[in-house]
């Protein structure tokens, strides 16, 4: 009687199991076989990756994750592989061009999958989303050869970036140092950006080997120019193309407001980095050159005069004089295929 009777509930726990395995069976099939056609949530497509992840994809994850900035940024499209630091499409140094009759409607045409100043690589997913601004007014044909020169070269490094334009509005003295904070305010909420490049209109990198991303420590892209025997002229230079992520920027508290016209305002920006117990990093010489356009100095942009006082007294402004004290009137936002236009009226030195 005790016998037949555990034999029998036996049975119906062998059933009971065979049930759920056939179960499982079923669900893990067609889990796996319609993976690409149900809807996941984003979340738990990263886990279905990492699950079904193969050695190879695998290897390549680790080798990007030792960059810090790599994790936040590889998760969001996954379908694509992560693109390596070092882009196959790098080439060294290519031939700079500046053809004297070149227009905007030339370099549109040669760029036709950039929309609102954006690309970003087909093949690979980029490491970093980019976005640089250019302090702008009057300079037309230097930010055409810019463009020209600047954009097949971040194509090779295989990145995906955004270009703002920030354009000075009227003739008063210009304040390149006020629109890299405006720029910075006005773009920070628009993307979730992995990295700033502030860019001088006049400089052209000649070697891409200098890849355009950000690090741990703020980066000073442009180390020689053709017009200084491409030498850094002082341990302080911070100025031309620079590299660096939204916390950075804000630990340096940005830019100070105060400087009007020609001068000083990137050393300025040193100290800050300094005083905010962060380090600036530099390529190597040999890839970090740039060509600088020639110009006459503009009208509006005398030397000034006020740098050597102002650099005295960093340290003591630099927490209240700022991105946290910058105000301007924004006047317009115009989206052109090549870069977005942001013009805006910086007001006027206090006297
Ligand atoms: C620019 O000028 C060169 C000659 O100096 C000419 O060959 C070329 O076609 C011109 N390009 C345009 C777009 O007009
Ligand atoms: C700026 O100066 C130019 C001449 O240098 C003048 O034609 C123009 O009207 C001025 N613009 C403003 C907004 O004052
Ligand atoms: C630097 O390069 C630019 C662009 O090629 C050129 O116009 C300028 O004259 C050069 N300057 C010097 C000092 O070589």
């Amino acid at each position: 009687m005790g016998t037949t009777d555990m034999i029998g509930k036996l049975l119906c726990r062998i059933r009971l199991l065979l049930f759920i395995v056939v179960g499982l069976t079923l669900v893990g099939w067609a889990s796996f076989y319609m993976k690409d056609s149900i809807c996941f949530t984003p979340k738990y497509r990263t886990l279905l990756q990492n699950v079904w992840k193969s050695p190879l994809s695998e290897k390549k994850t680790e080798d990007n994750s030792r960059s810090p900035l790599v994790e936040q940024t590889s998760q969001k499209k996954v379908d694509l592989k992560t693109c390596p630091i070092l882009s196959p499409k790098l080439k060294g140094v290519v031939p700079l061009m500046f053809p004297p009759n070149l227009t905007l409607a030339d370099v549109e045409k040669k760029f036709p999958m950039m929309r609102d100043g954006h690309y970003q690589p087909e093949t690979c997913k980029a490491q970093q989303k980019l976005v640089i601004l250019i302090p702008h007014r009057n300079r037309e044909k230097h930010l055409l050869y810019l463009l020209d020169n600047l954009l097949p070269f971040l194509q090779r490094q295989q990145l995906d970036y955004t270009i703002y334009v920030i354009h000075q509005a009227g003739n008063l003295t210009f304040n390149k140092a006020k629109l890299l904070n405006i720029g910075y305010l006005e773009v920070l909420e628009k993307q979730n950006w992995d990295c700033f490049i502030f860019h001088d209109v006049d400089l052209v990198p000649e070697n891409d080997f200098n890849t355009y991303y950000c690090d741990s420590e703020p980066k000073h892209l442009m180390v020689g120019r053709n017009v200084t025997g491409y030498r850094l002229r002082y341990k302080e230079n911070f100025g031309g193309v620079i590299a660096m992520t939204r916390e950075q920027i804000a630990k340096a508290n940005g830019y100070s407001n105060n400087y009007w016209g020609w001068g000083g305002e990137d050393d300025d920006f040193y100290y800050r980095v300094q005083l905010g117990k962060m380090e600036v990093l530099r390529p190597a010489r040999e890839v970090a050159r740039y060509r600088m356009l020639f110009h006459t100095r503009d009208a509006g942009n005398q030397v000034n005069q006020k740098r050597w006082e102002l650099l005295k007294n960093v340290s003591k402004v630099w927490k209240t004089d700022g991105l946290n004290s910058c105000t301007y009137e924004l006047l317009s936002i115009e989206h052109n295929p090549l870069y977005i236009n942001i013009t805006v009226d910086v007001g006027k030195p206090h006297h």
